[in-house]
């Protein structure tokens, strides 16, 4: 969070990061909706594409870090929250996205960009559970990461094949006034995150 002379919030940085990689994602068009409703006090930048990093091979990374890894790693360390909206696959974590949070974590788990990161989740699918046993397991991989996860607003959007115009704009009104909601709430917990200590050490 960078804060003005009086030590007021000014701007928010936050990293997104979406989880498909289809060219008519409905996650890409929720996270661009989100972006767009953001309120000021927010700079919001969206990751380079994770089909740039390869596949996470351990011999790789200890030989040293691929150049796409070593930039998402920049991106995640400049950012003060990272929010990941994502689809839900086989009621499960999109390999895609695992491959970028299992390469963030080597070869050192415990000593990556996304420790003590507030993280922020969102996801849309086709069905009617809109990717709520996706976001279940990813606070689950994220409490060995130690990232901080929100633990509410939920934004799970669901039959999203039914809420998206023709030219990729969110047109239900309860999504975009949650989305809405969504940034003052990830500002309040960050801010909370920026002020606690970590318990450093733990894993020493
Ligand atoms: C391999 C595969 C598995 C899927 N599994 C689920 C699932 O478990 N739950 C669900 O709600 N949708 C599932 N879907 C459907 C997705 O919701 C749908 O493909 C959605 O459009 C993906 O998000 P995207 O539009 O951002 O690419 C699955 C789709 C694929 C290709």
């Amino acid at each position: 969070m960078t804060t003005s002379g009086d030590g007021a919030a000014t701007s928010l940085k936050v990293l997104t990061i979406c989880g498909s990689l289809r060219r008519e994602s409905y996650n890409r068009k929720l996270m661009r909706a989100a972006i767009e409703l953001a309120p000021p006090g927010f700079q919001i930048t969206e990751s380079i594409r994770i089909d740039e990093l390869p596949y996470l091979n351990e011999d790789v990374a200890h030989a040293g870090l691929p150049a796409p890894v070593q930039r998402i790693n920049e991106q995640v360390r400049a950012a003060d929250a990272v929010v990941f909206v994502t689809p839900e696959y086989n009621y499960g974590v999109p390999g895609v996205l695992k491959n970028v949070l299992d390469w963030i974590t080597t070869p050192h788990p415990p000593h990556n960009a996304l420790r003590f990161k507030p993280v922020g989740l969102m996801g849309a699918s086709i069905g009617n559970f809109g990717t709520v046993r996706c976001q279940l397991a990813l606070r689950q991989t994220f409490l060995f990461i130690e990232s901080y996860v929100m633990p509410k607003p939920e934004i799970y959007l669901f039959r999203a094949q039914d809420k998206f115009d023709t030219q990729g704009r969110l047109t239900d009104e309860p999504a975009r006034e949650l989305l809405k909601a969504y940034w003052p709430a990830l500002r309040k917990f960050a801010g909370m995150i920026a002020t606690t200590p970590h318990g450093e050490g733990v894993h020493a």
